[in-house]
C-alpha cells in the first residue's frame, strides 16, 4: 500500500502571490506551509511578508492589517509593524513592547511573480531562482488551482515521460536531452507529436513540439515549449506552494513572445488555455494518487529515481522521498 503524503513540506522558494495580485497599499492573507501570512505592499511599493497572527492579542494582519506608509497597522488595537515584523509603534503612550515580534519571510519579486522562501530548519536560502530577461516576452497569463497533493508529486509529472501519450494523448514521444540535475535545478528536453482535429474523431493532423523542461527546487518549474513549424515560443510556469503538507495551491502561468504584435495575447490565451486542459488531464490523477515508494517501473518510464534521489535534498527534516 503506498501512503498518499509521506513527505513534509520540501524547502525552498514558492510562488505565494503574482505581482498584479498586491497593488501598493493592499494586503493579502495567505495559508501556506502551514502557517498564516500577511502579504502587504507597501505605499513605496516594496512587498513584505510578515506571520499574520498579530502578537498583541492576535488578530489576523492579512484580514485586518491596513497599510500606512511602509508598515502594516493591525485595525484591532492600532499596533504598527514594519517589513521586518518589528512594531515600531502602539495606538497607546509609551513604546511597542519588546515581545511585539512577527517572523519575517524573505521575499523576491521577479517576472511578475513575489516568491518567498521556506526552509524547515528556519534556516537561510542558498541558492535563488533565476531572473528571466523579459525583453521580447509579454506578461505572464496565471491561473491558480487548489489541488489535494503535494509538490514532490506535480514536479514528478515533469519527468514522467510516458503518462505524456497516455494521459495527455501525445503522439511519438522521445527525449531530446536526458535528465540533468545541478544542485537545486534539474534540467530535460523531449520532444512529442500533437495531434490536431476535431475532438473524438481521429486526428486530421499532427506537428511536433518540443519542451524544454527546467526546474529549480520543488516549487518553480518553468518549461519553454517551442513549435517550430508555427515559430511559436511559449513559456510554461508550474508553480505548486505547499497550503499543507497535504494541499498545494498550484499557479500555472503562460507568456509567449511579443513578436506576434496585436495577435501576441490572443496567442498566450490559447496556450494558457491548452496548458489548463492539459493539467485538467492531470488533476484526478493528483487528487487521488497514493505515492508508491518502490514504484514497479517499466521500460518506457521516464527518469523517476533520478527525480526522486535528486528531490531528498529538498527535505532537512528527517523525512524522505
Ligand atoms: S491584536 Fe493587533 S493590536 Fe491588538
Ligand atoms: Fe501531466
Amino acid at each position: 500500500m503506498g501512503e498518499r503524503f509521506p513527505f513534509g513540506i520540501p524547502d525552498g522558494w514558492y510562488v505565494v502571490a503574482a505581482s498584479d495580485e498586491l497593488r501598493p497599499g493592499r494586503v493579502l492573507a495567505r495559508r501556506y506551509f502551514d502557517r498564516e501570512l500577511a502579504i502587504y505592499r507597501s505605499e513605496s511599493g516594496v512587498v513584505s511578508i510578515i506571520d499574520a497572527f498579530c502578537p498583541h492579542m492576535g488578530a489576523h494582519l492579512g484580514k485586518v492589517g491596513q497599510v500606512r506608509g511602509e508598515t502594516l497597522r493591525c485595525s484591532f488595537h492600532g499596533f504598527v509593524y514594519d517589513g521586518a515584523g518589528t512594531c515600531v509603534a502602539t495606538a497607546y503612550d509609551g513604546p511597542p513592547p519588546a515581545k511585539a515580534r512577527l517572523q519575517r519571510w524573505e521575499v523576491r519579486e521577479q517576472n511578475g511573480l513575489i516568491l518567498t522562501y521556506f526552509d524547515s530548519q528556519g534556516r537561510a536560502p542558498e541558492w535563488e531562482v533565476p531572473v528571466l530577461d523579459e525583453a521580447g516576452w509579454n506578461r505572464i497569463r496565471w491561473k491558480r488551482f487548489a489541488i489535494d497533493t503535494h509538490p514532490q508529486e506535480t514536479t514528478e509529472n515533469s519527468v514522467d515521460f510516458g503518462h505524456f501519450t497516455e494521459l495527455h494523448g501525445f503522439i511519438d514521444g522521445s527525449v531530446l536531452r536526458d535528465v540533468q540535475t545541478s544542485g537545486p535545478s534539474l534540467q530535460t528536453s523531449y520532444r512529442a507529436w500533437r495531434p490536431y482535429g476535431l475532438p473524438n474523431r481521429k486526428p486530421i493532423y499532427k506537428f511536433p513540439v518540443e519542451y524544454h523542461v527546467k526546474v529549480w527546487g520543488l516549487g518553480f518549474s518553468q518549461v519553454d515549449v517551442e513549435i517550430g513549424l508555427f515559430g511559436i515560443n511559449a513559456r510554461v510556469f508550474v508553480l505548486p506552494v505547499p497550503i499543507d503538507d497535504e494541499h498545494i495551491d498550484l499557479i500555472l502561468g503562460v507568456s509567449t513572445e511579443t513578436k506576434f504584435g496585436p495577435i501576441a495575447p490572443l496567442l498566450r490565451r490559447i496556450a494558457h488555455t491548452i496548458l489548463c486542459q492539459e493539467v485538467g488531464q492531470d488533476l484526478d490523477i493528483w487528487n487521488y494518487k497514493a505515492f508508491i515508494q518502490l514504484p514497479a517501473l517499466a521500460k518506457g518510464d521516464g527518469p523517476v529515481a533520478t527525480y526522486r534521489a535528486w528531490a531528498r535534498q529538498f527535505y532537512s527534516d528527517g523525512q524522505r522521498s
